[in-house]
């Protein structure tokens, strides 16, 4: 037997599902019963009905998956998956700014941790930010922690957005000179990039959107040609799913290290083994999942 078909056989002996985000590499997409966008990916979590979800991704998605799935058990497939922007805020900083801020409601983005989340009025992905900020009813915002990710949701609306200085390493790289040059060698191609971009990066791009959002603009568009600026593993799915159209990274091809973590053997030990398990205090799971079910309800 395969491991492919190992990891088949032990999903349906234990009634497990598998989550993949579009970042992971290509070996693991391919063994995915869902592979989406963080948004996407929440969604499914909460509605699933297996016993067990498999989560390979980083550990704040895998921890979004318990909070909205609390009766399952949630497996990460790589203990040590984390994401560095989602360390850059502790609960004492933010509580610290909730202080400096009364009148203000916190907008925390899904890469954080659990404690942020429970700190915060609602949560937000890349695909929903701007939804979420025109809903709410007050006129500052605590936006953390990504600071490009704020200054995009800025652009959609009057209220005061109050950024948090956090930021992704793998999206800061991509440079405004890359945007240049690629729209100089590609005329005719479309640039797009990840909100999580620099501003200069934004400002030049022709779409700024979330991973699932970039599979679709693939799908449908007609350009022939399209630059990402975003992690390379979204672009290798894009080349699969759209073999009569090319791809190239917007200058040379980014990677998460956390994201590239997990290998087709680790879900195979993921299920064999039922690791590693995610767990999360009661009390700050309940107030987590309040932030995170006014996200999904108004997008
Ligand atoms: P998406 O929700 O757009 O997939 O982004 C997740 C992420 O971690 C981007 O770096
Ligand atoms: Fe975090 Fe950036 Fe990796 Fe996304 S790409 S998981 S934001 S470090």
């Amino acid at each position: 037997m395969n491991i492919k078909e190992k990891i088949e056989g032990l999903k349906k002996e234990k009634d497990a599902v598998i989550l993949v985000h579009n970042y992971q590499i290509p070996e693991v997409q391919e063994v995915a019963d869902f592979l989406g966008d963080s948004l996407d990916l929440s969604r499914k979590a909460q509605k699933t009905d297996a016993r067990i979800i498999v989560f390979a991704g980083v550990r704040f998605m895998a921890e979004t998956a318990k909070i909205l799935s609390p009766k399952k058990k949630v497996l990460l497939t790589r203990k040590s998956a984390g994401c560095p922007m989602a360390e850059m805020i502790t609960p004492s900083e933010l509580k610290y700014i909730k202080k400096k801020y009364p009148n203000a409601k916190v907008v925390s983005y899904v890469n954080t941790t659990a404690e942020i989340k429970a700190e915060s009025y609602i949560c937000c992905t890349s695909a929903n930010a701007a939804k979420v900020v025109k809903s709410i009813d007050v006129k500052r915002i605590i936006f953390v922690p990504d600071r490009n990710l704020a200054n995009w949701v800025s652009r959609f609306t009057d209220k005061e957005v109050i950024p948090y200085n956090g930021f992704c390493y793998v999206h800061e790289r991509f440079k405004k000179e890359d945007v240049i040059r690629a729209k100089e060698k590609y005329p005719d191609a479309a640039v797009i990039v990840h909100p999580e971009c620099k501003k200069e990066v934004v400002d030049l791009a022709d779409e700024v959107l979330s991973t699932n959002g970039m599979v679709y603009f693939a799908k449908k568009t007609d350009k022939r040609v399209i630059v990402v600026g975003t992690e390379e593993g979204l672009i290798a799915r894009l080349k699969r799913e759209n073999p009569e159209k090319r791809f190239y990274s917007l200058g040379p091809p980014r990677m998460c290290r956390d994201m590239k973590k997990t290998r087709v053997e680790d879900v195979l030990h993921s299920l064999e083994e039922e690791i590693y398990q995610v767990t999360i205090q009661e009390d700050i799971m309940e107030r987590a999942r309040v932030a995170l079910e006014r996200m999904l309800s108004v997008s």
